[in-house]
């Protein structure tokens, strides 16, 4: 797929979802909280415009997605790294928080993946004490596949971490589930 970041917008019944730009770093800034930091494994504390640019100048358009609410702009991205682990990563501002906003564009953000790539399974990890994040990885599908120590460079140390995957069997089914018996078929790769 060679798309333009331009072309590329994922609307849910509430929020926008776009690749980020370099504009839209003094945002990302602003919205980069010490809750999310901790959280979050590679987003540093405290967390600077520069912090920003380099990140946004490393993604990928269509593997990094910004969460917009159409009247109040950015408020978190959500991440899927397309590597061996194709692994997961989200945020949302912690002022936007507590209204469903990880759990729909998570599940717009993997619906679109497993639609568009062929990744076979989506992966992610939670620090254990993280009952928020762990709690969108199980309402959009994810299974727990263990538990384990992960170094987390924010902590520098290793911490006990859940770690979650999806398949796109599962994906699927869940998909099909939600389907009106009338919808065309879902891909399967
Ligand atoms: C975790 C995070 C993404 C949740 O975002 P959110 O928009 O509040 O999540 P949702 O509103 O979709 O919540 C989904 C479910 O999780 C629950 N939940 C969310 N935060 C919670 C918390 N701190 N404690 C307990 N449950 C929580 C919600 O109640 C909801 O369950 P329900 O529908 O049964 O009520 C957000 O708090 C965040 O960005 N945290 C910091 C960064 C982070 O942890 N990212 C994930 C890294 S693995």
């Amino acid at each position: 797929m060679n798309l333009e970041a331009k072309d590329l917008a994922i609307t849910t019944d509430r929020l926008i979802l776009r690749p980020l730009t370099m504009a839209d770093a003094p945002t990302v800034a602003r919205l980069i909280t010490e809750k999310i930091s901790i959280n979050t494994a590679p987003i540093p504390w405290p967390y600077s415009l520069q912090d920003a640019q380099s990140w946004l100048s490393t993604m990928k358009p269509d593997q990094v997605f910004g969460i917009f609410l159409p009247d109040q702009g950015l408020i978190g991205a959500v991440e899927i790294a397309l590597n061996d682990g194709n692994e997961i990563g989200f945020w949302i501002n912690d002022e936007f928080a507590g209204h469903g906003y990880a759990t729909e564009a998570v599940t717009a953000a993997l619906d679109y993946n497993f639609s568009t790539h062929p990744v076979t399974t989506i992966s992610s990890s939670a620090w254990v004490d993280n009952i928020g994040s762990q709690q969108v990885h199980l309402k959009v599908g994810f299974e727990e596949a263990g538990r384990k120590h992960h170094f987390w460079p924010n902590r520098q140390a290793e911490v006990p971490v859940v770690r979650f995957i999806l398949t796109r069997e599962r994906w699927l089914q869940r998909q099909l589930a939600n389907c009106p018996s009338d919808s065309h078929p879902l891909p399967s790769r």
